[in-house]
């Protein structure tokens, strides 16, 4: 049996499935009075769930001790970003009709889509960068560089608080999850450090060569 294909599927569902209804609801034309607001908002929706899945992978894999799923956290991320940009488009097409100097002047004023925007701009070289190749090519600093994953879920977040005007009930909830997963990490971080600290030198020197040599460890 093999038990990495269920955490897959699952993986590929979560992007697959909510894109589905999407498409559907389209041909269907059931997406209301303001078809362009609610695909806006059903993208921006799902890319922030995505982006908390795939941070979750990290504490889910030490709380249950199972690989399956860092393996599976580059679907849930490419998926993200595939949200990301389709959340961006939207926006891009419908509401600037693609204009780049209406773009500027929105970056400039509004600063919700100024936190967006970096959001977007963070994550590309993640998503470029997502092949095993460039894992391979980069080593230690494709470790460092994929960290960039925690600053731009903070902005994605942010960027939710920020839009929204009267009930910040939901961008709080997601808020919340992100400081959890966060302060989970900082704390794992914080135990690995204080256990190399408390190696003697030799064994020490020795881990990290492991280390540098075998980690395909994603943050
Ligand atoms: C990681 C990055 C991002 C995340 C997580 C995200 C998430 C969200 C969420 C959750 C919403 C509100 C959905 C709702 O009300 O149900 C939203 C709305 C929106 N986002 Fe984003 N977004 C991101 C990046 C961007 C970018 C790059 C842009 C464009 C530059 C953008 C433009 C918008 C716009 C125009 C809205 C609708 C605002 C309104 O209706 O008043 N977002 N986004």
């Amino acid at each position: 049996m093999n038990h990495l294909l269920p955490w897959r599927v699952a993986a590929w569902a979560l992007g697959v499935v909510p894109l589905a209804f999407a498409v559907k609801w389209t041909f269907q034309s059931l997406l209301g009075p303001n078809p362009v607001e609610f695909l806006e908002h059903y993208t921006g929706d799902w890319t922030l769930r995505l982006l908390l899945t795939t941070l979750a992978m990290t504490p889910l894999r030490k709380v249950t001790r199972l690989s399956e799923p860092i393996r599976v956290r580059r679907i849930l991320g490419l998926w993200t970003y595939a949200f990301l940009c389709l959340h961006f488009s939207i926006y891009l097409v419908f509401d600037l009709g693609l204009s780049v100097a209406q773009l500027g002047a929105d970056l400039v004023k509004r600063t919700y889509i100024t936190l967006g925007f970096s959001a977007w701009l963070m994550l590309l070289p993640l998503a470029i960068t997502s092949t095993n190749a460039w894992q391979r090519r980069l080593k230690r600093r494709w470790v460092t560089l994929h960290q960039l994953i925690y600053p731009a879920a903070i902005l994605g977040c942010t960027h939710y608080y920020w839009l929204v005007k009267a009930d910040t009930r939901e961008p709080l909830i997601y808020l919340a999850i992100l400081l959890a997963l966060l302060a989970f990490r900082v704390q794992s971080v914080g135990i690995s450090l204080r256990r190399r600290r408390e190696q003697p030198p030799a064994v020490r020197v020795q881990i990290e060569t492991m280390s540098a040599s075998t980690s395909s460890e994603r943050p």
